[in-house]
């Protein structure tokens, strides 16, 4: 009875989080099915775009659907990940599996004490602070603080103000000249370090401390294999790129390409695909008429045919984005099994983000949809240079540094978007344009789409460059290969 009540109230809270109610009839149906409340709830809000109460007839459809595909299918989707966990590739961390939030007031603070300890952590090494409430009490002249800023605002041509907060209070910071063009590229709530003068309550800026990965931080990682990246395959969309798409699995099956181009793809081992791999169902506004295939799960089926035509021996890693049939808010666990075991034995599905160790290159995996946020907020970026918004990930050490935009979050007890380890590699996608480049020694891709400009990109400027593939050697050369275009 109680797991009953409990299961009950989980279900309220998530399709609050999604913004619906549901009728108390619904709620019973989805208790009382035995699958997976998560996996449900999600599915129910994904085919009721518009509907404000969840009514017990949409879930009943959704139950009938569901059980229709998933009977007498094996679930091949766990068996499968642990056959490829035991051989080169390792999941260092990822949610899925261990999501426990509900999306409740007491959820949201237990997940900012989480970043606030991972990254005040991190700055301590650097800085001495000391508490904010102390501030009033200390007699030095100049001081370090760290926490959370808020309430920035430009005073002047040469100065700005803002709050920092940690745990025992708040203070003022002015910062001037240089500094202060650092301050009005910071977004608010991040956590940073500022080191100054202290004048009252008030503190005087000389500099301000990110988080930020080691400078040193390079390693010299040598290896005989290549890892080739890719993402936003939208497979489903009508603007897919077939004829790119094909010129790709030739080059890396061996089946086309000069000598040089036939080598490369020869030390192919690992292909890594950040999400969005079908063009999914409601998205955004009349996407229907942008769909080639109506269906989800004929989407999926579509896309892992598509990848069982790579060649065997190579290992495909993918995480889902936000056109996956997954929960929106980040960290996205992986795709559930009803999809993932349409996929070929070499795919391994996991969460996004995640860390992945591939024969001792960690590679830090993520859709990347806070790359909107961050270069809406810093004049200098732009979608043609998405990696230089991907440093200001690394320099927050958060992969989804603004709260409350447009990248939803889930609280969960561990932010499991903080930074906490440095890795080799950084790879998102989301913004399908193509760029990469090494900061501090991590190299950063972001890797394009196979999709052309849709109407909705149109409408909101956003010019893609499809079909371009990043193959990195690690310790070694990267490439960047066009498959679209002459
Ligand atoms: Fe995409």
């Amino acid at each position: 009875m109680v797991i009953k009540n409990i299961d009950t109230k989980l279900v309220i809270a998530k399709f609050a989080v999604n913004g619906y109610n549901v009728h108390p009839d619904a709620i019973s149906m989805i208790v009382n099915s035995g699958l997976s409340v998560d996996e449900l709830v999600d599915e129910v809000c994904k085919r009721c775009n518009g509907s404000f109460i969840i009514t017990p007839e949409e879930v009943s459809k959704v139950l009938d659907e569901l059980k229709k595909r998933t009977f007498g299918k094996k679930d091949k989707g766990s068996e499968k990940q642990e056959i490829l966990e035991k051989k080169d590739v390792r999941v260092l961390k990822d949610v899925t599996g261990k999501s426990t939030c509900r999306g409740t007031v007491e959820d949201f603070v237990v997940y900012f004490n989480s970043r606030f300890e991972k990254i005040s952590k991190i700055l301590s090494g650097r800085l001495n602070p000391v508490p904010v409430s102390s501030l009033t009490k200390i007699k030095a002249d100049t001081v370090d603080v760290v926490g959370f800023i808020d309430n920035i605002r430009e005073i002047n041509e040469n100065r700005a103000t803002f709050e920092i907060e940690d745990k025992t209070g708040k203070a003022r910071v002015y910062a001037d000249g240089k500094v202060k063009e650092e301050v009005m590229e910071l977004f608010g709530d991040e956590i940073i370090g500022v080191s100054g003068r202290l004048r009252g309550r008030s503190i005087y800026a000389d500099r301000i401390v990110f988080p930020d990965v080691p400078v040193n931080g390079e390693r010299k990682i040598k290896k005989d294999f290549s890892i080739v990246f890719i993402s936003d395959t939208h497979f489903g969309s009508k603007t897919f790129l077939d004829e790119s798409w094909e010129r790709f699995l030739k080059w890396i099956n061996c089946e086309s390409g000069d000598e040089r181009l036939l080598k490369l793809a020869e030390s192919v081992k690992y292909v890594f695909v950040a999400g969005d791999i079908v063009d999914g169902i409601g998205v955004y506004p009349e996407q229907e008429k942008e769909l080639r295939i109506m269906d989800i799960y004929q989407q999926y089926e579509f896309a892992a045919e598509q990848f069982d035509r790579i060649r065997k021996d190579i290992r495909i890693v993918m995480c889902p984005g936000n056109h996956d049939a997954v929960r929106q808010a980040e960290p996205q666990p992986s795709l559930p099994s009803e999809f993932s075991s349409m996929f070929s034995n070499n795919v391994m599905h996991v969460g996004n983000p995640s860390y992945i160790d591939v024969e001792g290159v960690t590679i830090l995996l993520y859709h990347g949809r806070s790359l909107d946020d961050v270069i809406s907020r810093i004049s200098r970026l732009n979608y043609e240079k998405p990696h230089e918004a991907m440093i200001e990930l690394l320099r927050r050490r958060h992969l989804a540094p603004l709260y409350g935009e447009r990248s939803p979050i889930a609280p969960e007890k561990d932010d499991y978007l903080v930074i906490d380890r440095i890795p080799d590699v950084i790879q998102s996608g989301h913004v399908h344009t193509y760029g990469s480049g090494f900061y501090r020694g991590i190299f950063l891709v972001n890797s394009s789409t196979w999709q052309s400009q849709t109407e909705f990109q149109k409408k909101v400027n956003l010019n893609p460059t499809p079909g371009n593939v990043a193959v990195y050697q690690p310790g070694g050369n990267v490439y960047r290969l066009k498959f679209y275009g002459s």
